[in-house]
């Protein structure tokens, strides 16, 4: 099968569609970001991104297809006329890498978020791994209208979902803001909390839906972490624990692994490869 088949297939699997538009493929994310889609595909690597050990990794698997699901090369969109105007060192060892190897890099980001099918519909796919990794697959789940992930679960608190995060997802450690001992029965993956804007309406609808724990992706001091941490202190059910948010989908691209082979017409060798934790920490 060649590799434009797999990731025609897996296009295929997916809805496709956000909110009943279909996705453009002369907008979308989801390009190929590197290599020759119109060979043989000798195995399939899922990963968060294509890390240059991801690239390794492939190889030594005899892989040449890595479907990932951030960026390759640093940018919005991956242009990369910048790096070679600039002869980015970093950028032609990595390129130089993924010749050696005959790697090709796919990204599938909208397609997957789309939806993978799940109990006679659809489930966003890097969010209900993250749920079914986490161990929340009993958990009422509700794909939320921000876009990302709600669910009720049964009382636990931060300190315990901490925990099965860090081994369940092979972290070094999550940032943890607020009450570590709050009750926890409803949790949010609230998107990205990032500079220039504020997250009024976030917080308003944590105060009012009485949100006990915040996921985020991408997380700054400003705003939301400063309101929870002012309602921990206050002995409030609220915290925030923070992995990252590469480290955060990247359970989705695990899941995607176990699969990605019911999309395609044939069996391929699909492997997980962990990016690795974003961070180490002294
Ligand atoms: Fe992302
Ligand atoms: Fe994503």
């Amino acid at each position: 099968m060649l590799i434009s088949e797999v990731i025609q297939s897996v296009k295929d699997y997916c809805r496709g569609e956000w909110y009943g538009v279909a996705i453009d493929d002369s907008t979308t994310r989801d390009k190929i970001l590197y290599g020759n889609p119109d060979v043989e595909c000798t195995g399939i690597v899922t990963t968060i991104y294509a890390s240059v050990d991801v690239i390794k990794k492939a190889h030594e698997l005899g892989a040449n297809l890595i479907i990932a699901h951030e960026a390759l090369l640093w940018n919005h969109g991956d242009h990369r006329d910048w790096l070679e105007d600039s002869q980015n060192k970093t950028y032609l060892e990595k390129k130089k890498l993924m010749d050696d190897y005959g790697i090709c890099v796919w990204r599938c980001h909208d397609y997957i978020h789309s939806g993978i099918p799940h109990n006679g519909g659809w489930i966003d796919g890097i969010f209900y791994g993250l749920a079914k990794e986490t161990g929340w697959d009993n958990a009422k789940i509700n794909e939320d209208v921000s876009g990302a992930l709600y669910l009720e679960c049964e009382e636990t608190s931060p300190k315990k979902i901490g925990d099965i995060i860090k081994k369940r997802w092979n972290l070094n450690g999550l940032k943890c803001i607020g009450n570590m001992d709050a009750k926890v029965t409803k949790v949010m993956v609230c998107g990205h909390v990032k500079e220039g804007g504020d997250s009024n309406t976030l917080i308003k609808r944590v105060d009012a839906e009485d949100i006990n724990l915040l996921l985020p992706l991408e997380l700054i001091d400003f705003t939301l972490t400063e309101y929870i941490k002012d309602s921990g202190q206050l002995g409030m059910n609220r915290a925030i624990l923070a992995a990252g948010h590469f480290n955060l989908e990247e359970p989705g691209m695990k899941y995607m692994s176990t699969w990605v082979n019911n999309a395609l017409k044939e069996n391929i060798n699909a492997t997980y490869v962990q990016a690795g934790d974003m961070y180490t920490y002294l």
